[in-house]
Parts: structure tokens; C-alpha cells; sequence
């Protein structure tokens, strides 16, 4: 049997000299938590992102959680989302006492079909949550038009989709509300960290205030040279903001998305050749509109995975020393969510079929094509065995 000679996890964040000099810079100087490279890297997400407001906080997880405490999203109120994320996108809404209300995926991108999206809003809906995976953009136009039709905010979760395009304008750049996540297995990475981003400025001065305890000033302005300790608390807040020495590491991350794209995009192409006459393989699809895609995830399914076989392959892979993921099993079927909404695994069909079969392969930007072709090697042979 083929192996690898050493573990290969499905994602390793990219981290360079000028990223390590820069968090030490911080340390040496003292001031690690929200201060000026915070500042500094909201700049450049702005610049980049072409968002009037990039707030950076704590996770992608906390900025979801503060926009919708932002709207007002309370009990009483529904939100809209995908059962094919990550879990935290289902609980923040119950976090802050809405009810979740699903929309099955369409098998082919794992993305809302936006076509039964109308038939989900009723007289409580206040937010669409729809979810890029993978790093594929929403068919976005048609879910605006519905937003508008009634009078709906939308949040999207943008955790896969940092650098990812729409009609050749970048996600984060038009719209309502973004969340991007900076974990280490994306894209680019502050070890933990997001940004929430949006053109409407009251919503962007709530989100200020909730992020750093409802207060007035953040500590930059109160403890830097020309800070006043003084403060009030307009709102009780949450304690969601990014520290510099997370900063540190995304402004040297930032100038490199597009290059740590370019080759994730390149090692997808190499996957999709590879894996073509792979007959137990679904291989993940375009969208038929213009986008570009930030391939956070490299996820294809594996048609026979009812009989347990995506475990089988995934426990397989381990022993020849390659990582993957699963992401995701699909949300609904968790027990909270079954217990609470009595929803059952084929309620979401497609969203379901994808959970059960679905597998992350290695994908990051120090991913070599030479370690890359012992991967596919292996993989394929591993496939067979099945
Ligand atoms: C779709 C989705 N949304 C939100 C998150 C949360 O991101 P974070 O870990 O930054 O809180 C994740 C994380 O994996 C995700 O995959």
C-alpha cells in the first residue's frame, strides 16, 4: 500500500517571515489586544473588499451573532438558511431566541436552491441567511429580488467566501451583510478572527458598539497616547473584538489572497482531470452565472456512501497519512435541531445525501503538485479497494 511519509492535513494555513515579525513587533511593543494593526487591516479589507464598513471581530461565528443582534432579529422572528454549513450558522439564530427555517440545497453546488427560497418566507421571516460554500458564490440577483419583494434583510455567510466573485463583482462589495471567517482553514488566516461588512452606517455603528461591550470607545482610544479613559456603556455588549497580534497576521495575509486563490484554484483543476474517470466520484459543480470561485473546500461526494463507504475511504486515507474533512454533515440531523424542529433526515433530501457523502480533500496554498499526485494516486487507489 502507498503511503505519504508523513501526515498530511487536509488544510495547513500559509504562514511567512513577515507575518512571524510582525505578531513579535506587537508583543515587543506591548499593546496586543484592538489598536492600530486592527485599524490598519480593516483599511485594507475595505480597499480590497470594496466594502464601505469592514469591522473586524472575533470570529465569523461572533459576527454573524452580532448582525443579527444588529437588526433586531429576536423571538418571534424566522431566519432563512441552508442545512448544508457549518453548525454555528443555525445556532446564532437561536442564540438570539428567532427560529431557524431550512431551504434544501441544490445537489450539484450544495448551495440554497434559490428556486424554493420563495415558498420558505412567511409573515415572521426577517433574514435571509445563505451560506457560498465551498467558496461558489449564492445565485445572488434572484435572492436580492425576493429581499426586496419582501421587504427581507440578508446576512451572508461569506466564511468560505473571502476573495470569491458574483458577476464579477466581489463578495463583500455590494449587497447587505457579509461575514467573513479568518480561521486557519480558510482562505487566509488571523488564527481566529472575521469581519463583518456592510454599507448601511447605523447598522455599522451597532455592530461597533456590540462587539466591545456596548461601549463608546474601543481601548485604543482610551489607554493609546491620545485616549481619554473615560467611557459609557450605550447598550449591553459582547466581548467580540479582534486583538493586533491577530491583525498582525492578516495584514501579511491580505496581499496574498489572491495568489493563495490562484493556486487553490490550479490544484482543483488538477483534482477535477484526476478524478474524472473516477466512476464512484460526484465531482463538485460549476454554476451556470458568472463567478469566480475562492475554493475554500475541495469536496467531492462518494456515490456508494450510504454502506458506510465514506468512512471507510476517509479511515483508509488516514492510514496512508492523508487528512481530510467532512464538512458538513448536514445541520438538520443534529439533536438539538432534530429535537427541537422534529425535522428528519430526508425533510432536506439533497442536503442530507450531500452530508452522508461528502469528503474535504487536501487543499492549501503549500500543497506541492508533487505531493498533490501522490494524494490523487493514492486516493484512486484507495477507491478502488472499496
Ligand atoms: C459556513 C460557515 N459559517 C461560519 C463559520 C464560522 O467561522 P468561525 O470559525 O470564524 O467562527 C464557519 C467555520 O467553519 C463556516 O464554515
Amino acid at each position: 500500500m502507498e503511503k505519504l511519509d508523513q501526515f498530511l492535513a487536509f488544510a495547513k494555513p500559509y504562514i511567512n517571515q513577515d507575518m512571524i515579525q510582525e505578531v513579535t513587533d506587537s508583543m515587543e511593543s506591548g499593546w496586543l489586544t484592538t489598536g492600530p494593526k486592527v485599524k490598519k487591516f480593516e483599511q485594507q479589507l475595505q480597499a480590497y473588499l470594496g466594502a464601505p464598513h469592514a469591522l473586524t471581530v472575533s470570529s465569523a461565528t461572533a459576527g454573524l451573532h452580532l448582525a443579527l443582534l444588529a437588526l433586531g432579529v429576536g423571538p418571534g422572528d424566522e431566519v432563512i438558511t441552508t442545512p448544508m454549513t457549518f453548525a454555528c450558522t443555525l445556532n446564532v439564530i437561536e442564540l438570539v431566541g428567532a427560529s431557524v427555517k431550512l431551504v434544501d440545497v441544490d445537489p450539484r453546488t450544495y448551495n440554497m436552491n434559490i428556486e424554493a427560497l420563495e415558498a420558505a418566507i412567511t409573515p415572521q421571516t426577517k433574514v435571509i441567511m445563505p451560506v457560498h460554500f465551498a467558496g461558489l458564490p449564492v445565485d445572488l440577483d434572484p435572492l436580492y429580488k425576493l429581499a426586496d419583494q419582501y421587504g427581507l434583510r440578508v446576512i451572508e455567510d461569506s466564511a468560505h467566501a473571502i476573495g470569491a466573485q458574483y458577476k464579477e463583482k466581489r463578495i463583500g462589495s455590494f449587497g447587505d451583510i457579509q461575514v467573513f471567517s479568518f480561521h486557519p482553514n480558510k482562505n487566509m488566516t488571523t488564527g481566529e478572527g472575521g469581519c463583518v461588512c456592510c454599507r448601511d452606517d447605523a447598522l455599522a455603528e451597532k455592530i461597533m458598539l456590540l462587539r466591545f461591550h456596548g461601549m463608546d470607545r474601543e481601548a485604543w482610544d482610551r489607554f493609546g497616547k491620545k485616549g481619554q479613559q473615560h467611557y459609557q456603556i450605550i447598550a449591553p455588549g459582547y466581548k467580540y473584538n479582534m486583538m493586533d497580534i491577530q491583525a498582525a497576521m492578516g495584514i501579511h495575509q491580505l496581499p496574498l489572497l489572491d495568489d493563495f486563490i490562484a493556486k487553490r484554484t490550479k490544484l482543483v483543476a488538477r483534482y477535477l482531470e484526476a478524478f474524472e474517470d473516477v466512476e464512484q466520484f460526484l465531482l463538485p459543480q460549476s454554476a451556470s452565472y458568472a463567478h469566480t470561485h475562492a475554493w475554500h473546500l475541495f469536496a467531492p461526494r462518494l456515490k456508494e456512501a450510504q454502506n458506510g463507504q465514506r468512512e471507510q475511504l476517509m479511515a483508509a486515507l488516514k492510514m496512508c497519512n492523508i487528512g481530510t474533512g467532512l464538512h458538513y454533515q448536514a445541520a438538520h440531523i443534529y439533536p438539538y435541531y432534530q429535537n427541537k424542529y422534529a425535522w428528519k433526515p430526508n425533510d432536506f433530501s439533497h442536503a442530507y445525501a450531500v452530508g452522508e457523502s461528502i469528503l474535504s480533500l487536501p487543499l492549501f496554498y503549500g500543497l506541492t503538485e508533487a505531493v498533490q499526485d501522490q494524494v490523487i494516486a493514492i486516493i484512486k487507489e484507495q477507491v478502488r479497494k472499496l
